[in-house]
């Protein structure tokens, strides 16, 4: 089967955040959104029939995946991408990987425990501690040689100093599309483990993973990682399912577990939305081509997006990813602030990415660019950028 995945979709005036709020929000009129995590992509086809069908039955009653068929489509899809092999027991479906996070926090750590993510990171991280209560360490990334790595003295250091509890691990990582191997992802374990820190594991963008690397689920490295982690998984980023609210988290600790589950219970979460479920099956269930499909596309807008960088635009550097479909760009040669830049790449070039900024500590002269849309736009965007450094 092919897939067309240039075929440009409108989006506008369908109540969607990326394209339908940027006036409300104070951006220009007109303006190309290439910054929230979604795509302009349509479902796989089996989705969009699944929800069609639940639609055609016409009842919305409250929903649950009652046989294992729900288990098996990720347990099948685990296997093969990942060979990981997580029992049933340790899923909890909760609405989104952030609610999880939420969660997570307040109820494995206390008001005013230490909490270490690696910035430049996905913003609700800190937010998300913040929001909680709890205290923010940052062991900022390491960015070398057009690389980011992992400093683990830091790491340690940071750890015990702040007699950290939790860490949020990012992998594979937004915005620096690192995947970590396995032996940096031992490392850090390792530090956790030797220092009683809990982990919860984002790795809502496993799917994605350009040729040459391989994602490794973290809490499968190692028994004892296992014991401490909560694992995030969500086909949501996968199969361009965010609006329909599903993810499934991995607990392997029975402990943690119940006291996951009874802080889900404090706000008055049961059920999950029949619709979220109904398409998070049937994704992983038949959406494999589609995804294989999907990932050649993105590789394409890859080296579109390199060379046109190289060619037109040669004093932004794209740091190059191992995964993820959002491009973390450097853009400090142009010796702008952050203000500056923002001003020109939204009125100047009339697009809206996402700053550095927002990524906290590291994030400053860089720009967030979200690549899985259509060809066409991406390469519109590009001349919109172009034009705007010859004025
Ligand atoms: C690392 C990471 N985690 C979580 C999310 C959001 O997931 P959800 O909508 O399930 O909260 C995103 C979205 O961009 C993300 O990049």
């Amino acid at each position: 089967m092919t897939y067309s995945f240039d075929k440009i979709i409108d989006r506008h005036g369908t109540d969607s955040l990326k394209y339908d709020f940027a006036e409300k929000i104070g951006k220009p009129k007109g303006i190309l959104p290439l910054w929230v995590a979604d795509m302009d992509f349509q479902a796989p086809p089996e989705v969009l029939e699944a929800l069609a069908e639940k639609s055609r039955h016409g009842i919305f009653g409250y929903s649950d995946a009652v046989g294992n068929d729900y288990f098996d489509a990720l347990a099948g899809w685990y296997a093969d991408r990942f060979d990981w092999h997580p029992s049933s027991a340790w899923m909890v479906k909760t609405p989104s990987v952030v609610f999880a996070i939420c969660t997570a926090i307040r109820a494995l750590t206390k008001k005013g425990d230490a909490v270490l993510i690696q910035q430049p990171v996905y913003y609700p991280f800190e937010g998300s501690i913040h929001a909680n209560g709890r205290r923010l360490v940052v062991n900022e990334l390491v960015y070398q040689d057009g690389k980011y790595s992992v400093d683990l003295a830091d790491f340690e250091n940071k750890v015990v100093q702040n007699q950290v509890k939790m860490f949020i691990l990012c992998s594979p990582h937004n915005p620096v599309g690192r995947v970590w191997t396995r032996d940096e992802l031992a490392a850090m374990g390792d530090i956790c483990v030797k220092h009683g820190v809990k982990v919860i594991s984002d790795e809502i963008h496993a799917d994605f993973v350009y040729p040459g690397h391989r994602h490794h689920v973290f809490e499968a490295i190692k028994p004892e990682f296992s014991d401490i982690t909560i694992t995030c998984t969500a086909p949501t980023k996968t199969f361009n399912l965010a609006g329909l609210q599903i993810s499934n988290i991995f607990i392997s600790n029975a402990d943690m577990r119940k006291l996951f589950k009874l802080e889900i219970d404090r706000t008055g979460y049961s059920q999950p939305n029949v619709m979220g479920l109904t398409a998070c099956r049937a994704a992983y269930k038949h959406g494999a081509p589609w995804l294989d499909a999907l990932n050649v596309y993105l590789a394409s807008n890859l080296s579109l997006l390199r060379g046109f960088l190289a060619r037109e635009l040669p004093f932004i550097r794209l740091v190059e990813p191992d995964g993820t479909y959002l491009v973390w760009l450097d853009c400090r040669a142009l010796e702008l602030s952050d203000s500056e830049l923002d001003e020109l790449i939204v009125h100047n070039a009339g697009l809206w990415l996402d700053p550095g900024t927002m990524f906290g500590a590291g994030g400053e002269g860089f720009q967030r660019i979200n690549i899985a849309c259509p060809a066409s736009i991406l390469q519109n965007a590009l001349e919109r950028l172009k034009k705007a450094f010859e004025i």
